[in-house]
């Protein structure tokens, strides 16, 4: 049996090393699990054209988003640690999209039809947690509400955390890069939150 579970963080920021990417590498420096972190900065996510062939297959576009999408498969938990940008980094959105897309295809057959499938989920009760960081540190209940509504659509499970919203954490991060790292708090909350993640896990 594996002794540490594993572990993938999917940063949402365009920002490569910026405060989410420290963020996370931070939370998951101090806790007791093997992880990768995937910047979607560094990666090449196209946007969803429709084309439908996900019913049946992978997703056709060439670029990253099927090597990520195997990665979630293989992780213990997932921890998305996403930016405020003005709502949600709109990168971050367009690789929700295609997560979703394949959902929904499958789900329908298509496009326009209703459901043909109605019990398919791309994923079956893989934990994931949220932080999202911000300049103002302000609680983004929209954007966490929003935004975990979607991936619980997928199957993930959510694990709360356990004040106000609960759906996740809004990490004052500031703007300068690395600034994050100056809100000790934040991170032992978001390491308390990954925490719960992995005792989840060994129990559930
Ligand atoms: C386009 C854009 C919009 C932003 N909108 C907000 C906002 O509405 N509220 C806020 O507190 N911070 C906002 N910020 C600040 C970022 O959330 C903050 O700089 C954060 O640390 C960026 O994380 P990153 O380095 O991982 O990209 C915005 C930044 C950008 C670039």
């Amino acid at each position: 049996m594996r002794s540490k579970l594993n572990l993938l963080a999917i940063v949402g920021s365009q920002r490569r090393n910026g405060n989410s990417y420290s963020l996370a590498k931070a939370v998951l420096d101090s806790v007791n699990a093997e992880y990768e972190i995937v910047q979607l900065a560094d990666s090449e996510v196209a946007f969803c054209n429709l084309c439908e062939k996900c019913i049946s297959d992978d997703c056709v576009l060439e670029d990253d988003f099927n090597e990520i999408l195997e990665k979630m498969e293989h992780a213990d938990g997932i921890v998305f640690v996403v930016p405020k940008y003005l709502f949600v980094a709109s990168k971050f959105l367009c690789f929700l999209e295609r997560l979703n897309t394949i959902d929904h295809m499958r789900k329908h057959a298509g496009y326009e039809r209703t459901f043909q499938n109605p019990d398919y989920k791309l994923f079956t009760e893989k934990p994931f947690c949220m932080f999202v960081t911000s300049g103002t540190g302000k609680v983004e209940k929209q954007t966490l509400e929003i935004v975990v509504d979607y991936i619980e659509g997928l199957g993930l499970r959510l694990i709360r955390y356990d004040k106000p919203p609960f759906l996740g954490i809004s990490v004052k991060a500031g703007d300068r890069k690395g600034e994050v790292l100056g809100n000790k708090q934040g991170i032992e909350e978001c390491r308390r939150l990954v925490q719960k993640l992995l005792k989840d896990k060994h129990n559930y």
